[in-house]
């Protein structure tokens, strides 16, 4: 190595080591969750929580915080009440506050940290900070009691700036507390990391609403945490050693050519190109069609609540224009382009970073582009703005204009471009998960694109109570996958096939059948039921989207049929690659193409179709 680096090496990690404190600075507000035991009333608990904020006398302050105590002279039993402290960095230790109390009579550890304390400190931690010998407290002495808090955690939330220490009592769950709050269980776990909700002890920490009844923020300067400090110092020197690492590597090689195309050092890159070698996706430029320039130049994909709220008028609901498993879509115009913000029901969690990081860099024509994201307060997601709305609505929509053959051709064919291309060309590669036709955005041009790609990844990533989810829409879902949980991509073959249904039946996945309503048939099995004839065709004109009329070649839709058939079949493994329903779709597109010109002529999706080309 090179001794000038080395040397630079070796001061890093000094330096990481002098600032590697658990924590340097606390913040001038934390609240303490005080569990009214019977017996206890607001002067005894303001007496013994009293602090620089927080006078023995001073109820109103108490008060302040807590707007469901209305009457200061009797204060109910068995509720929890919320007392303001100040939270200090101990000795660069922890973080916590000292509060002193009096010691009365017959006083042991134990019954001031279960009861006068409500467990909000520890009889092993009274041991550790008072020089009294347990079985001796004098009555007149004073205790150091200390109470833990925390002051936020900017790589979690920068919304979230105050925090209550709450110590967990036996009838209380992850679940209960969330729902309490009406914060996301995987908030409160990032918060309380490793730490278990369901042992009905020990404090856990929950972002809190301040006196005015809304969060605050978390100031930029405060909260960081010694262990991020570290983490990232440690991140700045293991970043050191691989960038010399991989200069000694590469360059020094010169032009390992294209292996490295999509190697991780590409992440800094803007965007990801295009395996050599393969054909069949077109490398596709981010400036391109989409006039989206503005966001794609910018380097920095994180936006600002700020500015998502503006661009959609606060989310208001006239920019609503949908609303789906994982949250609701907004439409919004953000630095004078058109885009779709996706606000999640869930928080941003540490790990999705990285993913967010990831899929904001692939890039295809026939994938709605994540342009980027922003993780304040809840996780948004700001996708390319698909004019012409999704392919259930184009199917079944009645205000939406009958799809020509060809074009539900070419759809069928950018749906499985686009599917191809993750299943086989970026890295790490993608399984969607959730192929349906609400997830088949279509463009201006009548082209498709395939939205939400990434998304089951990252919900996973996100679900910290439960091991793995099932995401997926049922009628969509292969047996193997529905049953047993198994993921490979073939369960993305099998949806794609039964998009394929849906594009010749225009009839929704899982078919209503008449009368009674709980009784319902795949898709799936309908065709079964008619391609399983020794000659379909009678039978598949009765099943083809009524909505076409008689223009369509009915060769062409069997063969669509059969293609769908072979993508559904029970056995994942005799389903065909998405790379192979590429090349199948290509070949029946070529052959269809000028098929419906006459009848459809004055359809002008299908003039700029053809134009298109
Ligand atoms: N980028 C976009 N451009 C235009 N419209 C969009 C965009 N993304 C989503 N939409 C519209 O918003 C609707 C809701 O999307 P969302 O992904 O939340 O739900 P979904 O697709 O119905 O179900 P799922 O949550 O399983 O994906 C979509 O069906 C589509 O019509
Ligand atoms: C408040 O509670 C303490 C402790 O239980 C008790 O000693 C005191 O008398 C009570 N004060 C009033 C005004 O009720
Ligand atoms: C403190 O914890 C103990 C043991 O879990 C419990 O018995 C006691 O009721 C708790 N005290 C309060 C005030 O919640
Ligand atoms: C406070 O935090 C420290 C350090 O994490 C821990 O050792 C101690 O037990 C905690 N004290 C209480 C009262 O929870
Ligand atoms: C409380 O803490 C102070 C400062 O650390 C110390 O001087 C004092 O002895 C402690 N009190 C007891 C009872 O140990
Ligand atoms: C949340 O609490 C309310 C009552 O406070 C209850 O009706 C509801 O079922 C709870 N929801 C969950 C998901 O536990
Ligand atoms: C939680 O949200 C529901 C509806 O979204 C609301 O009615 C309720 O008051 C909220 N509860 C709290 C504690 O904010
Ligand atoms: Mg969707």
């Amino acid at each position: 190595m090179n001794p000038k680096l080395g040397l630079g090496f070796l001061l890093l990690l000094l330096l990481c080591y002098l600032i590697d404190s658990k924590c340097s600075k606390g913040c001038d507000l934390a609240l303490a969750s005080y569990y009214v035991w019977q017996g206890a009333n607001l002067s005894f608990i303001a007496e013994v929580m009293q602090s620089s904020i927080l006078k023995s006398t001073d109820f109103d302050t108490i008060l302040s915080y807590n707007p469901q105590v209305t009457n200061k002279d009797s204060l109910p039993s068995f509720i929890r009440i919320s007392i303001p402290f100040p939270c200090e960095c101990i000795n660069g230790e922890f973080l916590g506050h000292f509060f002193t109390y009096n010691v009365r009579s017959q006083d042991t550890y134990e019954t001031v940290a279960d009861t006068y304390y409500a467990n909000l400190t520890t009889t092993p931690s009274l041991i550790n900070f008072n020089s009294y010998p347990e079985v001796n407290i004098p009555d007149n002495g004073v205790l150091n009691v200390s109470v833990n808090c925390s002051c936020g955690d900017s790589s979690v939330s920068k919304d979230y700036g105050l925090f209550l220490s709450y110590p967990l009592r036996p009838d209380d769950t992850l679940a209960s507390i969330a729902n309490q709050t009406n914060l996301t269980q995987s908030l409160l776990q990032s918060y309380n990391v490793g730490f278990d909700f369901n042992q009905g002890s020990g404090v856990v920490y929950i972002p809190a609403k301040d006196a005015d009844g809304s969060y605050r923020p978390l100031k930029s300067s405060t909260g960081i945490a010694g262990g991020v400090v570290a983490g990232i110092c440690i991140a700045v020197a293991v970043a050191l050693l691989m960038s010399v690492f991989i200069y000694v590597r590469f360059y020094r090689k010169k032009k390992a050519k294209g292996a490295i195309l999509l190697s991780a050092s590409q992440e800094l890159s803007p965007r990801i190109g295009q395996v050599p070698g393969s054909n069949s996706n077109k490398p596709v430029d981010a400036t391109g069609s989409q006039g989206l320039t503005g966001i794609t130049v910018d380097k920095s994909v994180e936006f600002s609540y700020e500015e998502l709220a503006k661009a959609t008028d606060d989310f208001s609901l006239a920019n609503k224009i949908g609303q789906g498993g994982f949250g609701s879509v907004y439409y919004a115009e953000l630095r004078g382009e058109k885009a779709a913000i996706k606000k999640m029901d869930m928080q941003a969690s540490k790990e999705f970073f990285a993913e967010l990081k990831v899929l904001t860099h692939v890039h295809h024509l026939n994938l709605v582009r994540l342009i980027g994201y922003c993780v304040e307060g809840s996780l948004f997601l700001v996708y390319e703005y698909i004019e012409n709305g999704n392919l259930s609505q184009h199917l079944r929509g009645s205000e939406k204009d009958p799809l020509p053959w060809s074009t539900r051709v070419q759809i069928a064919l950018d749906s499985a471009r686009g599917l191809e291309y993750i299943h086989e060309h970026t890295v790490p590669v993608y399984i969607h998960r959730d192929i349906k036709s609400a997830n088949i955005l279509i463009d201006k041009n009548f082209r498709g694109k395939v939205a939400d790609f990434g998304l089951t990844k990252l919900t996973e990533v996100g679900s910290t109570s439960l091991p793995t989810r099932l995401v997926g829409t049922f009628g969509y879902m292969p047996p193997e996958y529905a049953q047993y949980g198994d993921v490979s991509p073939k369960v993305d073959v099998y949806a794609l096939g039964v998009v394929l249904y849906e594009l010749i039946s225009a009839k929704e996945a899982i078919v209503k059948t008449n009368g009674s309503s709980a009784e319902s048939r795949g898709l799936v099995a309908l065709f079964e039921d008619v391609l399983i004839q020794p000659d379909p065709r009678e039978d598949l004109r009765k099943v083809v989207d009524p909505r076409l009329g008689e223009d369509y070649p009915l060769d062409s839709v069997r063969k669509m049929a059969q293609l769908g058939k072979a993508c559904t079949q029970e056995n994942p493994q005799l389903r065909p690659s998405m790379r192979s329903i590429v090349v199948a779709l290509m070949t029946l597109s070529s052959s269809t193409e000028d098929w419906d010109v006459g009848s459809f002529y004055e359809n002008q999706a299908l003039v700029n179709l053809m134009s298109g080309r």
